[in-house]
């Protein structure tokens, strides 16, 4: 196994086991830096959207480092999302060319709607979702992404989807050690539908908690090493962030090792700890 071993979408699209995220990497060049980082360590798979105003540098580094690599477009995996205020069929269209001018690729591999409408803020929620959904169809249909799918959908929300055309091929939710979301992974890994974890380091919270420091002296590997793989195990595809090169190898170094059975039980019936505050419902 390694950075660009594959998983099979519901459509036939083989996502990487692992992807580089880029969450609160507003300026540019910090952005720009660290997706080149990433990719020219091994990484094949980078996630962006376009409330992360960085789409522009990630798709900078994307073309740069692809000019002077071995690797083709098609050896790369990059993810952008629509943001939640431009939810409905004709703003999720308009959002869509919006995301391709600024990161300026031919095609993304993924697109995903970021955050669901929900009844907390929108009473005809399950009707706005399938208006969003049915231009990511459009979007799909028009070959211009490899995939489409959701994030921050639980099931509920993702009950709405299930009878379209085309059923969401990932769900992008937070995950961490304390944190599991059992009852929506649950349901995606019943139905086809593969779990990115967001946040998979707690953003850094998961780090000290004695039970992971403890797995990880045994296995002689880091904390984030322990959680990143942990995520793996559960066929789980983690996007940890850094703007720092050492994190970033150290986050790809996660193949040489196997967390026992007993161990990966440890993990899972860790004390919850809390998430990082937001619901798709609150
Ligand atoms: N769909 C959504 O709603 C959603 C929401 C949040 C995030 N995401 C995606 O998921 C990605 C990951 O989530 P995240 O950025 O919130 O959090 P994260 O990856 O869990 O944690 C990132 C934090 O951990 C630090 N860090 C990274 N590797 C480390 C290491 N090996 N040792 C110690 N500290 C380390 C980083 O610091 P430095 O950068 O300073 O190294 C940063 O502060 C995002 O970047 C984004 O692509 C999606």
């Amino acid at each position: 196994m390694s950075l660009d071993t594959r998983i099979k979408l519901n459509n036939g699209t083989a996502i990487p086991c692992v992807g580089f995220g880029t969450y609160k990497i507003k300026d540019g060049n910090e952005a720009y830096a660290s997706t080149k980082a990433a990719l020219e360590n091994g990484y094949v798979h980078v996630d962006t959207a376009a409330f992360y105003e960085n789409e522009k540098y990630v798709g900078n580094a994307v073309k740069d480092f692809l000019s002077v690599s071995d690797l083709k477009r098609e050896d790369l995996f990059i993810t952008s999302k629509v943001w939640k205020t431009e939810a409905g069929y004709e703003k999720t269209l308009k959002a869509f060319e919006r995301t391709m001018d600024e990161i300026g690729l031919d095609y993304l591999d993924l697109y995903l709607i970021h955050w669901p409408s929900s009844y907390a803020f929108d009473d005809d929620w399950e009707n706005t979702n399938r208006s969003t959904w049915k231009a990511m169809m459009e979007i799909y249909k028009s070959g211009r992404v490899k995939a489409i799918g959701v994030s921050n959908f639980l099931t509920h929300h993702l009950n709405a989807l299930m009878e379209s055309e085309v059923i969401p091929a990932v769900d992008q939710i937070e995950i961490n050690p304390g944190f599991m979301q059992e009852e929506t992974v649950k349901f995606c890994q019943s139905n086809g539908i593969l779990v990115e974890a967001w946040s998979p380091l707690g953003r850094g919270k998961s780090l000290a908690h004695p039970v992971l420091e403890e797995l990880a002296a045994k296995y002689g590997k880091t904390v984030a090493q322990i959680i990143l793989r942990w995520d793996i195990q559960h066929d789980i595809v983690p996007l940890p962030k850094s703007v720092h090169e050492e994190r970033i190898i150290e986050n790809a170094d996660v193949f040489d090792f196997e967390i026992s059975d007993e161990d990966m039980n440890k993990i899972d019936d860790m004390e919850p700890y809390g998430n990082s505050g937001h619901s798709p419902d609150e």
